[in-house]
């Protein structure tokens, strides 16, 4: 099936049905995207599709046929980011970190704390207390880009 992944078109031969968080992780070899609950309830393997924060554990392959997906590792600027996280202290055991920055990166430009607040409500983080993650994002100042983007579609919340 052929979707744009990170930029680049991509034809990966998976079950219609089997998790997007699956076939990123073990047909494509990417897995910055982290698995927590495997339920939508965590935000661990968000990733964007068409620029909308998604959560990948629930969507079926089937669904980014010629779809624009973007993960952790396609985001333009999230170098400084995640340098923001570690001056901050927004990531301490890391499995969140992935998600919170590519929900990050729906966030538009320079948004605000109540922006991020709301933005990264469906990510969940066990270590931090969010201050640190959110004081990064803030920090950070710069609109974290997906490779490609034009529009939108599907919501996740
Ligand atoms: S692993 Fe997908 S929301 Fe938790
Ligand atoms: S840094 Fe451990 S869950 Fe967020």
């Amino acid at each position: 099936m052929r979707f744009t992944l990170n930029g680049r078109t991509v034809d990966v031969r998976a079950h219609p049905m089997k998790r997007l968080l699956d076939v990123l992780r073990e047909d494509c070899h990417l897995t910055g995207t982290k698995e927590g609950c495997g339920e939508g309830e965590c935000g661990a393997c968000t990733v964007l599709v068409d620029g909308e924060a998604v959560n990948a554990c629930l969507v079926p392959f089937a669904q980014v046929r010629g779809a624009r997906v973007t993960t952790i590792e396609g985001l333009r600027g999230r170098r400084r980011l995640q340098e923001a996280f570690v001056e901050h202290g927004g990531a301490q055991c890391g499995i969140c970190t992935p998600g919170m920055i590519v929900a990050a990166a729906a966030l538009g430009r320079r948004p605000n704390l109540d922006d991020i607040k709301t933005g990264l409500a469906g990510n969940l983080c066990r270590c931090t207390g969010y201050s640190g993650i959110y004081r990064a994002i803030e920090a950070a100042a710069v609109p974290l880009r997906p490779a490609r983007r034009r529009g939108a579609r599907g919501k996740r919340r």
